[in-house]
């Protein structure tokens, strides 16, 4: 196994390197090229994520690695190539796709991520979850952000690769991504080993928010300090920045954090009819419920009159109300 370790992550190795220097260099890569351009990626950008291009042709991958001598079995189990049901005659897997490689936690390609050009389906294309890859126990750049996490003692988690790249590229180097998925208590874990504060940056749309909710929760149960920040219009992070500029993505997006406990007010909204009257007794007893758990009583006494404001309640009754559920909860 140790042995078909190092062949598969030199396999990965020199496929990174080819996919690269085929989007850089070549009219092989130029359909691929012309996309990260019109998405406002720069050279030097492609080059940090080493991102690439894997030609639309059915041999083109199986060839390269095939002359190097690896075994066809394990570039199939790894996801390099495929195998058709059919006859079962080996092909490229990735093709006509823009090459996200996925780096481990040392800078090693372990997996690809590759992206259709205009439409495809899947959008993206992953490679398959193996021993050696498992998406929820990554993050997507964790390698190259790790000494910008240490420094800023903060790390901004994305969903997906390009908004890390588009972040990276205004200046904003701590940052990481979920590649779609749930954040996992492994992942968090890991973050909490590094960092005080995850800012999490999801895309505004409905799954996002949902996610964020989530993620959240996971990452204060581990013992992190949550700040949310939220994308307005249903953008995500790199269509935000596309729009509006990376300064404007720092001040408006990332400066203007909110709480976890700001979001959760807003975010419970959704449930609730608040024009009817049961229905804000009941938002503002779930909101009290989750106020009970924060330790600060400046903290809850800020949002308690925030409370009381909105909803025209005595910061007294609330108050009573609160010290009842933290006695039951100890
Ligand atoms: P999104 O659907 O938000 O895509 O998925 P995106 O990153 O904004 O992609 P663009 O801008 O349309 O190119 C977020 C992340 O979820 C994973 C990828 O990691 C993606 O970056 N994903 C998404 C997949 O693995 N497969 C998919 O089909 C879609
Ligand atoms: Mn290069
Ligand atoms: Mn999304
Ligand atoms: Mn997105
Ligand atoms: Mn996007």
């Amino acid at each position: 196994i140790s042995s078909e370790n190092q062949q598969i992550l030199s396999a990965h190795e020199w496929l990174t390197k080819l996919f690269h220097h085929l989007i850089r260099f070549t009219k092989d890569g130029k359909a691929g090229y012309q996309y990260l351009q019109e998405r406002g990626i720069t050279d030097e950008t492609i080059d940090t994520f080493q991102l690439g291009f894997a030609p639309n042709t059915k041999n083109f991958t199986a060839t390269f690695l095939e002359k190097k001598g690896f075994h066809q079995q394990m570039l199939v189990k790894f996801g390099l190539l495929s195998r058709s049901s059919e006859d079962g005659s080996i092909s490229d897997r990735f093709r006509g796709r823009v090459i996200f490689p996925i780096r481990n936690h040392l800078g090693k390609t372990i997996a690809f991520g590759a992206r259709a050009l205009q439409g495809g389906e899947p959008k993206y294309l992953n490679s398959p979850e193996t021993e050696l890859f498992q998406k929820g126990k990554i993050l997507y750049n964790f390698d190259l952000a790790k000494k910008h996490i240490r420094k800023s003692n903060e790390v901004v988690l994305f969903e997906g690769y390009f908004d890390v790249i588009s972040a990276y590229q205004s200046g904003v180097q701590n940052a990481v991504a979920t590649m779609g998925t749930a954040l996992t208590e492994i992942q968090a874990k890991l973050l909490k080993r590094y960092v005080d504060t995850v800012i999490i940056c999801y895309d505004g749309d409905k799954a996002g928010i949902e996610a964020t909710y989530r993620a959240a929760q996971l990452l204060e149960q581990v013992g992190c300090l949550v700040k949310i920040a939220s994308i307005k219009d249903g953008l995500d992070p790199d269509s935000f920045i596309k729009e509006y500029g990376g300064d404007a993505f720092k001040r408006e997006v990332l400066e203007a954090s909110q709480t976890f406990m700001s979001f959760y007010m807003q975010y419970k909204k959704k449930d609730f009819n608040l024009s009817l009257e049961g229905d804000r007794i009941q938002y503002v007893t779930e909101i009290l419920q989750e106020l009970a758990k924060i330790e600060s009583p400046v903290e809850r006494e800020f949002y308690i009159k925030e409370l009381s404001n909105e909803y025209n309640i005595t910061v007294e009754s609330l108050q009573h109300e609160i010290n009842q559920y933290r006695q039951k909860t100890g």
